[in-house]
């Protein structure tokens, strides 16, 4: 149904934004020097990090089953594989960065001064980075795939 099919897509653009929005909201935080209170804060977003991939899924898989085109028009679409491929390497590299957001918080709460190591630091910010860079590709094969390339 068109309805079904709009609602989908709406949510659908919000969440994605929202999940740009984190990663280049981890992408500023991410520094030397960050306070308790930003430790604090990382640790927040990054569990609505969580939350806003999972919804993500949910209406993605959704908009497969129930969008306009059928699902037949997706799964045999080598862009829409890749761009599931992309989101799902985006969210594994988000695996480090959540292990060390929450041991940083975990410290920071029984040591106000604790200063995040400068290992550590570069490779979470490695890792956001290349989470960020990862996550273009995902509107640009949502693009391709939506226009019929990959069939
Ligand atoms: C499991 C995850 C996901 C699934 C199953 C999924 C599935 C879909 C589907 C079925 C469409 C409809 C395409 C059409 O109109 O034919 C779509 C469009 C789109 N998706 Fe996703 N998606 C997922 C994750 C994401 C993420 C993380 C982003 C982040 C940028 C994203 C960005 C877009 C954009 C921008 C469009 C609109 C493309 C256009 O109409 O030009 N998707 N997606």
């Amino acid at each position: 149904m068109e309805t079904t099919d709009l609602v989908l897509a709406i949510l659908h653009h919000l969440l994605a934004f929202s999940l740009a929005g984190i990663i280049a909201a981890e992408f500023v935080l991410v520094r030397e020097g960050m306070s308790a209170r930003t430790l604090r804060r990382l640790a927040g977003i990054d569990r609505h990090y969580g939350l806003i991939a999972l919804l993500v899924i949910i209406v993605g898989a959704a908009r497969v089953v129930y969008g306009l085109k059928g699902w037949e028009f997706y799964v045999y679409n080598w862009v829409f594989w890749a761009k599931m491929a992309a989101f799902a390497a985006v969210g594994l590299l988000s695996i480090v960065p959540t292990i060390r957001f929450l041991a940083w918080r975990r410290s920071a709460a029984a040591d106000p001064a604790f200063q995040v190591p400068q290992g550590e630091l570069a490779t979470v910010r490695a890792y956001v980075r290349a989470q960020a860079a990862l996550f273009f590709l995902i509107p640009t094969f949502a693009a391709a795939m939506a226009r019929g390339y990959g069939l």
